[in-house]
């Protein structure tokens, strides 16, 4: 029998964060990865723009015969999931609430704060989660939108970096949440420099793990979880898929052997 895909999306590398939680968590599980290099980043775009990418790459892994659906994109997820959720035939799993729910879970003095990108931020999408959970919680949400640039150009390392961190991170600091939502999924390259700014008594939440868990659940009471074999992986990008391939072996610290190219029409 041939095992159905997971599909799993982003604007560009930041959803291999997702990935590589998936991989680990799902290591039977066939997946199939768009990273919209074409059209990142997706944070400074229109809600109508997003929701167009976000449709089109889902009709392609339709097509692909996927079981389901991750949206390893934050932006997406606030901005475009209700609609994808109305014009898709299979189940999506969004980034927003399971990472909501981790935060609420470990913030002690009742102070998060939000990264994210600008589509994010302005849609509250991850304040109304949050209070959702706790309605008592003080929220500080603060947009980064220079965080994109620096993974997707693999800047990671450089002092600018760095510079740029410590400015967008004063509002957090001044906030004194004791606990941070990585907000974006490209956030999480940027894991160690965020931390060696906040300091080590701010717990940074990543969403990785918890969609991982929330992807493993759905499939297990569905009964739809592989239990053999080694799962396969296919990447696609929808430009320069050479580049895509270097930057993303990069990141997933694992080979990726071919990445192909898939126009979108969006
Ligand atoms: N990685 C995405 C997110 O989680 C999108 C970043 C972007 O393209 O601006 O929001």
């Amino acid at each position: 029998m041939i095992k159905k895909a997971i599909g799993v999306f982003d604007s560009g590398l930041g959803g291999l964060t997702i990935l590589k939680a998936l991989r680990r968590a799902l290591p039977h599980e066939n997946l199939i990865y768009f990273g919209d290099s074409a059209n990142v980043p997706y944070g400074s775009k229109s809600k109508q723009a997003v929701t167009r990418f976000s449709l089109d790459i889902v009709r392609f892994l339709e097509s692909q015969g996927v079981k389901m659906i991750v949206v390893a994109c934050n932006t997406a997820s606030a901005l475009a999931l209700p609609t994808l959720r109305k014009q898709c035939r299979v189940p999506i799993i969004g980034v927003i609430e399971p990472g909501a729910r981790k935060a609420v879970a470990s913030t002690q003095n009742g102070r998060i704060a939000v990264l994210g990108t600008e589509g994010t931020v302005k849609s509250n999408a991850y304040a109304a989660a949050i209070l959702k959970c706790n309605p008592r919680i003080h929220i500080k949400q603060q947009a980064c939108p220079l965080f994109v640039p620096l993974v997707e150009e693999n800047w990671t390392k450089k002092p600018a970096a760095l510079l740029i961190a410590q400015d967008y991170l004063a509002s957090v600091r001044k906030h004194r949440a004791d606990t941070v939502i990585l907000g974006c999924t490209h956030y999480p390259v940027l894991k160690k420099m965020i931390a060696r700014v906040l300091g080590p008594e701010v717990t940074l939440v990543d969403s990785a793990q918890v969609v991982a868990q929330a992807v493993q659940n759905f499939l297990q009471k569905n009964h739809l979880q592989e239990t053999a074999g080694k799962g396969k992986l296919t990447v696609y990008a929808s430009d320069d898929p050479a580049r895509f391939k270097r930057l993303a072996a990069c990141l997933l610290a694992d080979k990726i052997t071919t990445v192909h190219l898939k126009k979108l029409n969006a």
